[in-house]
């Protein structure tokens, strides 16, 4: 059965080891700080000191780290919004965000410069706003199939001259499934064989209404070409994000979702990660699915080494003993320890699941066989 030690046992409750121990007497239990007790004993001198439920996830070390203590609504501050642009295939999509991030990631990425990190910031009248680029929407679906929520609103870009297509519905159908608003950027203004009213015509057979014909759906008229309407769109953002009251805890342990990560030749495993809530800093021990570590360096979306990173801030991050998967999420943990045993239970499971994964397919290959 579990075991958790007298000192530990001690930290859960939050009481000193002496109260533990004192407690442990009581019950005719003479015990040292380090001991090793059973879970019985241990739900005893919990029940002891009124605490049974906490104990429950105490002995569950996995649910322990990722258990989310609910925040105190007075520590609530806004957070910026973080927005992914979906939509067709050379709707614009890349064109829309380098416009607006006023750099071209090609050309930054070309002359080794600017790190692509696959999220970035922006500022729009003293306001920050998170774009995380998804690349397609298979990133989005994956990362909603392992329970990863990061998106607060979907930017739909649908070009003018094209209107609504295959994954133009696709992305309509994500958006909603995953419950997030969405602001239509009717792209590509700028050509002339833009038609702006055939796109909203084509909307509405998908339930999305626009305001100017009586619905509530924004829709923005843009060209990530001539940058027309980019200031309208960022202003509908923050709109959206307003009525959404969206808010975070920055005085806490940080919690965060990888978008993205690799294993630089140089720099080992790389993870970018959007913290969702809390404060992340340089130092602080993590466990990322199966990778665990202590953050060696933070970089942000500028290439700046950062010390810390609040809510809706995309950071990459540097120090993981592995590369983590997209969707995987990222916690703090105060114990070294713990946060070494849940990756490496983590790293049996997955390990089982690819033998069981490989043994299938070799039966299955002997039965083609046959
Ligand atoms: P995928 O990543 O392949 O799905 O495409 P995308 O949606 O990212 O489109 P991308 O930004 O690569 O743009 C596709 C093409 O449309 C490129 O040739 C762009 O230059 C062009 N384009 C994008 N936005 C505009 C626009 O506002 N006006 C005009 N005229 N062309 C645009
Ligand atoms: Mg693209």
């Amino acid at each position: 059965g579990e075991t958790i030690t007298v000192q530990e046992l001690a930290e859960k409750l939050k009481k000193t080891a002496a109260e533990v121990i004192k407690k442990l007497m009581n019950l005719g239990v003479l015990a040292t700080i380090n001991q090793e007790i059973d879970f019985d004993t241990a739900a005893l001198i919990a029940g002891e000191f009124g605490v049974e439920a906490e104990l429950k996830v105490a002995v569950d070390k996995e649910a322990l780290i990722m258990a989310e203590p609910e925040d105190d609504p007075a520590q609530l501050v806004p957070r910026p919004p973080v927005v992914t642009i979906m939509g067709h295939v050379d709707h614009g999509k890349t064109s829309l965000l380098d416009a607006i991030r006023q750099t071209n990631v090609t050309a930054g990425e070309a002359g080794g410069i600017t790190q692509h990190i696959g999220a970035y910031q922006v500022e729009h009248n003293g306001k920050k706003i998170t774009f995380v680029d998804t690349p397609g929407h298979a990133a989005f679906t994956a990362m909603r199939a392992r329970g990863a929520q990061i998106t607060d609103i979907a930017i739909l870009v649908v070009a003018a001259d094209d209107g609504v297509m295959p994954q133009t519905v696709e992305a309509i159908n994500h958006a909603k499934a995953a419950n997030v608003p969405i602001i239509v950027a009717i792209n590509k203004m700028d050509k002339p064989e833009a038609n702006p009213d055939k796109v909203k015509q084509e909307l509405t057979q998908h339930e999305l209404v626009v305001e100017d014909w009586g619905g509530d759906v924004i829709a923005v008229p843009v060209s990530a070409k001539t940058r027309m309407g980019l200031d309208n769109l960022l202003e509908m953002i923050l709109l959206v994000a307003e009525v959404n009251e969206l808010k975070a805890n920055p005085n806490r342990r940080a919690r965060g979702t990888v978008v993205e990560a690799e294993l630089d030749k140089g720099r080992g495993p790389v993870a970018t990660v959007l913290v969702q809530n809390g404060t992340l800093n340089v130092g602080d021990t993590i466990v990322v699915g199966h990778a665990y570590g202590r953050v060696r360096a933070m970089i942000d979306d500028k290439g700046r080494r950062v010390k810390k990173a609040g809510p809706s801030t995309p950071v990459e991050i540097l120090g993981l003993s592995d590369v983590p998967e997209a969707g995987d999420i990222l916690v703090v943990v105060e114990d070294e320890k713990l946060a070494r045993e849940v990756a490496e239970k983590r790293q049996m499971r997955k390990r089982e699941e690819i033998l069981k994964a490989t043994a299938k397919i070799s039966l299955d290959d002997l039965f083609k066989h046959i």
